[in-house]
């Protein structure tokens, strides 16, 4: 089967503020990232999604946009842009950008005109209704705000500084594929798109994703913008499920290649206070998501295989409590990397980076949290409880700053990071790392080498995926079968040592040495046929 270049993607994360600082102010830039395309090739990942560096106000860490083709002054200039996009190039990276087209930023100047009046051209790009209704935003309180000039409220899923764009309004969608025309013609190779699953909206329906012309914006946008280009889209789909997950990357429907789905991770959020309040990790429930995702018309179909980005507190602490965390990460990767589907790495996965110990209020900074400390307090949780709620669940967890050494704050700024570090900077950094064979480190570099290799990579992209042991509450395994091969996948999902099924078997790869028993976090590989 002939493999298409988007399919054979490994995709790294890249939270910009976060990833390396080069001029000391504490915030990670696009002179840092430069800095680092050596470091990411020699992973050996292929392609670099990177979370919005473009002009905001970051009321929401840049996914509130002011303007669609600057570059904001704290990450550098459209210049540096330019270089990365050169220096990446010369390295075989693609750069992805973060396509933000559900809402702008207040302070876009297609916001400041719609609020200029009722007749303005830009009035139009927005959500506007005489009243509100219930509709919820999705960082707490409700969806509309009221503009007292205007009589009138706009709707708002996301923060108050965060309007939505009015995607019924042809002139807004053909500005949006112009804007996404100009930067892939300036070499970008395609967009992670934010939220996508929300540009149908019926807000007087309270519908939010999935709504009556989202697909019909999608095919529009892929003519526009996508046909005729080699280039790459992943959507982001809170809301997708196996099903709709056809819709969206079906190749004959010529919408997205692939899309993020979340229930995973989402099954766990609690009935009352969803993410605040997770419910205890289950293995088969785990296990029977992914595999049913691995399961579905994957024919018709592409999965975006990932466990972290910067909107979840890292997997190796929600799902392997017990295992070390190191082992665990290296765990998670082997099983994105032979599940059906593109693998993700989130900045800090190939080190086992972890969370920062947040110790009071003041150090938490992300809306979404800083909005339900009071949200919840509200609904009569104690102060105590609120903190605790939000400090271990909240996004911050994910954004600390990248642990390059053991020097202050793991030699990401020369300054004050803006978020804290992680708190074992000191042992869990890439300088540690990179000369250990046993690292996650260079455990990621050898299970990529191993999946990209010509004989290995058709099985996993389209062979099938079989399901073994459902019900056990401590492996995670499965066979891929493709042609003539079959190839046996294990990891053992637990704290405590497991029995390997294939000893004796034809080892091809793993993360431990191949033996009787499997370890806590141990991964195996077997060919079998
Ligand atoms: C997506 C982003 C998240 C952002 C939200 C609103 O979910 O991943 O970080 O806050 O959209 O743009
Ligand atoms: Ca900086």
């Amino acid at each position: 089967m002939n493999i298409k270049k988007w399919q054979k993607q490994i995709v790294y994360q890249i939270y910009p503020r976060s990833f390396k600082d080069s001029n000391g102010d504490g915030i990670g830039d696009l002179k840092g990232i430069i800095s680092k395309l050596d470091y990411i090739k020699d992973l050996g990942a292929t392609a670099i999604w990177i979370s919005p560096c473009f002009a905001s106000p970051m009321k929401d860490g840049g996914y509130d946009i002011s303007d669609y083709r600057s570059i904001d002054p704290i990450f550098g200039t459209n210049a540096d842009m330019d270089e990365l996009l050169l220096e990446a190039k010369k390295r075989d990276i693609g750069i992805i950008l973060d396509l933000v087209v559900n809402h702008t930023s207040d302070q876009h100047v297609w916001f400041q005109e719609a609020l200029k009046g009722k007749d303005n051209p830009y009035h139009d790009y927005y959500v506007w209704r005489k009243k509100a209704n219930t509709l919820g935003s999705v960082f707490g309180g409700n969806a509309w705000e009221y503009v007292p000039a205007l009589d009138e409220y706009y709707l708002h899923l996301f923060a108050k500084e965060q309007p939505d764009l009015n995607w019924e309004n042809p002139k807004l969608r053909e500005d949006i594929y112009e804007m996404m025309n100009y930067w892939l013609d300036k070499g970008v190779y395609g967009f992670r798109m934010d939220v996508i699953e929300n540009l149908g909206k019926q807000p007087d329906l309270l519908i939010t994703t999935n709504g009556e012309h989202l697909h019909e914006y999608l095919q529009e946008m892929h003519q526009k913008v996508y046909e005729g280009r080699e280039a790459f889209s992943v959507g982001e789909c809170w809301g997708a499920d196996d099903h709709t997950r056809i819709l969206y990357t079906d190749p004959d429907r010529k919408e997205l290649n692939m899309v993020f789905q979340f229930s995973f991770f989402a099954q766990f959020w609690g009935q009352k206070n969803g993410k605040w309040n997770p419910s205890p990790f289950d293995l088969i429930k785990l296990k029977e998501v992914l595999f049913h995702k691995q399961i579905t018309e994957t024919k018709r179909s592409w999965n975006a295989n990932f466990w972290d980005n910067h909107d979840l507190p890292r997997a190796t602490i929600s799902f392997c409590k017990g295992m070390d965390r190191k082992e665990a990460s290296k765990m998670l990767f082997a099983i994105s990397c032979f599940e059906q589907g593109t693998p993700f790495i989130y900045q800090g996965d190939e080190i086992g980076m972890g969370h920062p110990l947040f110790l009071k209020e003041e150090e938490i900074v992300d809306v979404e949290a800083r909005n339900n400390l009071t949200c919840l307090r509200d609904q009569g949780f104690s102060k105590e409880d609120v903190f605790k709620m939000v400090s271990l669940n909240c996004r911050d967890n994910a954004r600390t700053p990248f642990s390059w050494d053991s020097t202050k704050d793991g030699g990401f700024s020369t300054g004050t990071p803006w978020l804290k570090a992680p708190a074992d900077y000191q042992t869990c950094n890439v300088e540690e790392e990179k000369n250990d064979e046993t690292s996650v480190l260079s455990f990621f570099k050898k299970m990529i080498a191993f999946r990209q290799k010509e004989d290995i990579l058709p099985l996993v992209l389209f062979g099938d995926f079989i399901p073994l042991a459902e019900d056990s509450p401590s492996s995670f395994s499965f066979l891929r079968v493709y042609k003539d091969q079959e190839i046996g996948f294990i990891a053992n999902f637990s704290p405590s040592p497991i029995t390997n099924p294939w000893e004796g078997k034809e080892f091809l790869f793993g993360s431990v040495p191949e033996d009787r028993f499997i370890p806590s976090c141990g991964v195996l590989i077997y060919r079998l046929k």
